[in-house]
C-alpha cells in the first residue's frame, strides 16, 4: 500500500489540480495554488511513483481545536484505503500536537463517521474557522455537514 507522507512544494501544482477537479463538481471547496503553497506544511499526500493521487491537510485553529480539510483520493484510486489512511495521519497528527479535537465540513459524512467523528451543530464552532466559508459562493446556504472527532486521551 501507498504511504501517507508530508506534502513538498513540488507536490502543490498536482494537490491543485486534484483538489479542483473535485471542487468543480461541487463536491467540495475549490484552493488556489497559492493558498496550497502558503500552507504547504499542513498538507498530507499519498504518491504513486511522482504523482500525487491523493491529499489531505490538517490545519490548526486554536489550542484545542483542528479541522481536516481539502481531503481528496482520485477516483481511479478510491475504495482502496487510502481516503481512511489520510483522516487516520491527520488525526494522529493533531494528537502529536496535543489538539483534542479534529472538526471537518464535507458531503461524506457517512465517510468520516467511520473514522470516529460525529455531528457537531456548525454554531458549536467558533466563528474564527468559518474563515473559508465566508469566500465560498454558497455562503450562507451552505449544505456542507459538520462533524467532529473527539480523541481519547489528549
Ligand atoms: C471521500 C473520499 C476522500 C474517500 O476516499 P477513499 O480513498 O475512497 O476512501 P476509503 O477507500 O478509505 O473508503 C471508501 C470505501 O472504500 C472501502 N475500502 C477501503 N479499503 C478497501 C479495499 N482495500 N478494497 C475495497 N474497498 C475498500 C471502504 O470500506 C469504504 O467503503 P464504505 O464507504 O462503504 O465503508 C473520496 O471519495 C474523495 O476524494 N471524494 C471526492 C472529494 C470529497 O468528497 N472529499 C471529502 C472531503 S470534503
Amino acid at each position: 500500500m501507498n504511504s501517507v507522507e508530508k506534502a513538498r512544494v513540488r507536490d502543490a501544482p498536482q494537490m491543485h489540480q486534484l483538489i479542483n477537479y473535485f471542487a468543480d463538481k461541487g463536491e467540495m471547496l475549490a484552493r488556489s495554488l497559492s493558498e496550497i503553497y502558503e500552507n504547504i506544511r499542513d498538507y498530507f499526500v499519498v504518491r504513486q511513483g511522482e504523482r500525487v493521487i491523493a491529499c489531505a491537510a490538517l490545519h490548526v485553529s486554536w489550542s484545542d481545536l483542528a479541522e481536516i480539510k481539502s481531503l481528496a483520493v482520485a477516483e481511479d484510486s478510491q475504495e482502496q484505503g487510502i481516503g481512511a489512511q489520510l483522516v487516520e495521519a491527520c488525526l494522529k497528527e493533531a494528537g502529536e500536537l496535543g489538539i483534542p479535537t479534529v472538526f471537518c465540513f464535507t458531503y461524506q459524512p457517512a465517510f468520516f463517521k467511520r473514522h470516529r467523528f460525529v455531528d457537531i451543530d456548525k454554531m458549536e464552532l467558533p466563528r474564527k474557522v468559518w474563515t473559508d466559508c465566508l469566500r465560498c459562493p454558497k455562503f450562507p446556504n451552505c449544505d456542507e455537514v459538520a462533524l467532529i472527532c473527539y480523541l481519547e486521551g489528549v
